[in-house]
């Protein structure tokens, strides 16, 4: 039996982790701001799934709220074994480039929410002496392209932040994963052109699980090629790169 909090359970690649994560004595608190798109999520699963669960709404602006979903998840769980964190936006970057409050904006979602939020968890954590917390970032934090850097640049700062917070917490006995996804065929990316190299959410919730029932305690890519793309991209030098158009 796993206590599980996901925060972001809205989101399409949550969801399917959640659908997967819905079996036998689990029991799951689910965080998301849209209250309508939660409680369809909540009784479809109690439907179908018969399974221990109930929901918080949580605007991840509202720093303010951030000990309350807490509070109210321990008194729900008891312990935390599980916590993934799905919430993100991808960010005009032209719009990010005229209006700065954009760029503020849309860093503070994908980079400073995630970041207060883990600390606060980190210290549940560390109580417990046990537990996993992971966190979806991207491939778009492993190296900045004109195209999206203010994601990437989100998404990369969580990923140090996760480095550091992986190394405080090993000797607690908590494992911090990192998950890095490439393109995947959600709303996010309902407005681009897809090709071979996007995955649908289903692939991605199961390299998570897969991770996860490993307490894996590090980086990982999804699809795994992606360990392969980002070393070739990061590899390219700087004097190749900023010619091209990426
Ligand atoms: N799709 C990709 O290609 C891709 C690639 C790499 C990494 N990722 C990352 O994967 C994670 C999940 O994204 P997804 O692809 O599953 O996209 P998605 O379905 O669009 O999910 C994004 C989620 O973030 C939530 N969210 C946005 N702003 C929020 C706020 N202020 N407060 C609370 N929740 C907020 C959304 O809530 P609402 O439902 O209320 O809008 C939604 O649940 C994100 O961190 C994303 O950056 C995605």
């Amino acid at each position: 039996m796993k206590n599980i909090l996901v925060i972001g359970a809205t989101s399409a690649i949550a969801q399917t982790f959640i659908e997967r994560m819905a079996v036998g004595d689990n029991k799951l608190f689910l965080v998301a701001r849209d209250k309508d798109k939660l409680s369809t999520i909540k009784n479809d699963l109690r439907i179908k799934k018969n399974i221990n669960i109930t929901t918080f709404i949580l605007d991840v602006n509202d720093h303010n709220n951030y000990d309350s979903m807490f509070n109210t998840a321990k008194s729900y769980l008891g312990r935390i074994d599980i916590l993934l964190m799905a919430h993100g936006t991808l960010p005009d970057q032209k719009e990010c480039e005229e209006k700065v409050e954009t760029a503020v904006f849309e860093f503070g979602i994908n980079a400073l929410s995630i970041i207060v939020l883990c600390l606060k968890a980190a210290k549940i954590f560390e109580d417990q002496k046990f537990g996993l917390l992971a966190v979806i970032t991207s491939v778009a934090g492993d190296r900045g392209r004109q195209s999206n850097y203010i994601y990437g640049s989100a998404k990369g700062a969580v990923n140090i932040f996760l480095q550091g917070l992986r190394n405080r917490l090993t000797k607690y006995g908590v494992s911090v994963l990192t998950v890095k996804p490439g393109f995947v065929d959600t709303p996010m990316t309902a407005h681009l052109p897809k090709n071979l190299l996007f995955s649908k959410p289903e692939v991605i919730a199961k390299g998570i699980v897969k991770a996860i029932n490993k307490n894996k305690s590090k980086e990982i890519y999804l699809p795994g090629y992606w360990r392969i793309i980002m070393f070739i991209i990061k590899s390219i030098p700087g004097k190749i790169f900023n010619k091209l158009s990426l």
